[in-house]
This record gives C-alpha cells, sequence and structure tokens, in this order.
C-alpha cells in the first residue's frame, strides 16, 4: 500500500495588465467576446479565444439550447471550430472570460468537467499542451500551463488498448 500526492502550479497574476503581449491580447478578446455569447437561459456568458501555432486566431462562445442539454461551453465551441478549419493543428494558449448578466466576473472560472476532458482529448491528439488563461472581466488571472493539470488521472485512448 501506497499513498500518492498529485499537485500542481499554475500562476496568480494581479491582472490582465501584468501579462505579455499575446496573453493580453487573448484575454481582452475573449473578454469582449463575452457579448455575443449565446445563452439567454443561464444568462452567463462565456468566451474563449485561442492562438494557434500557425497563428491563426480563433474563437468559441457558449451556445446554448430550448432543449437544455443540447447546449455546449464556449471551450468545446472553440475546440470544434480547431478540429474543422486547422484540424491537427497546435493551439498554444487558450484565453476564457465570463460576464453573468446579474453578479460579478472578478474572479477567474476553470472549464467544466466535460470540456477539461475535450481539452486533455485536444492536447494528446495534437501532442502538445494547451496553455490556459482564465479571468473574469476583470481581477486576477491564472495562468495554467497544461490543461491536463485539470484533469488529473484523465481517460484516455490508452484505457481503451
Ligand atoms: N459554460 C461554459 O461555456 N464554459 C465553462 O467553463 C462553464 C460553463 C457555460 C455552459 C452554460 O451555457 C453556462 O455557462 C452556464 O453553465
Amino acid at each position: 500500500m501506497k499513498k500518492q500526492t498529485h499537485q500542481f502550479s499554475y500562476i496568480i497574476y494581479g491582472g490582465i495588465e501584468e501579462l505579455g503581449d499575446i496573453d493580453r491580447l487573448l484575454l481582452q478578446q475573449a473578454r469582449e467576446l463575452t457579448s455575443v455569447s449565446y445563452a439567454p437561459y443561464s444568462r452567463f456568458h462565456v468566451a474563449s479565444v485561442a492562438q494557434l501555432a500557425n497563428g491563426e486566431i480563433i474563437k468559441g462562445t457558449n451556445q446554448e439550447n430550448a432543449s437544455f442539454p443540447v447546449g455546449i461551453c464556449a471551450e468545446r465551441s472553440l475546440l470544434a471550430t480547431a478540429g474543422v478549419m486547422f484540424p491537427n493543428e497546435i493551439i498554444e494558449t487558450m484565453a476564457i472570460s465570463y460576464l453573468p448578466e446579474e453578479g460579478k466576473s472578478n474572479h477567474p472560472i476553470s472549464p467544466c468537467g466535460m470540456c477539461r476532458q475535450a481539452l486533455v482529448e485536444y492536447e494528446s491528439r495534437v501532442q502538445h499542451p494547451i496553455r490556459m488563461i482564465l479571468s473574469g472581466m476583470e481581477g486576477p488571472v491564472y495562468l495554467i500551463q497544461t490543461a491536463k493539470d485539470l484533469l488529473p488521472l484523465a481517460f484516455d485512448s490508452e484505457n481503451l488498448q
């Protein structure tokens, strides 16, 4: 019998102004993109903006549906866009922000469990980590080096062998 410990490190910036140029641009765009998310049911608007290794910028927003489970999160709508428009291209960095119609947006949110699974699949598909920048419309910014850090003991294709 042995006890196993899992830990990961991430960086907390005080605000967007502490980020480098590209990261700041991605987060700024994600914040702006929340205004066009389709979230009439939850009224919780989420947006993601990513830079690919080929320099392209791609975007995603949550897309809800009157049949609630049909809705898709911002992160997975971005991943679907990547897979369709730029198959097998590395996603270097993804910024995520959110804007609730009521309440504050001054701390980071992190991707839901289903999105974590999809992000880890994308990382393994292109064999490259996705840097994740998480922040509200204002306030601190988290920088996570790989989506894999958010899903310890992930189920992946190797488990199907
Ligand atoms: N949502 C996202 O788009 N990304 C997340 O990481 C968390 C949740 C969406 C799903 C739903 O449209 C709304 O936010 C409320 O859960």
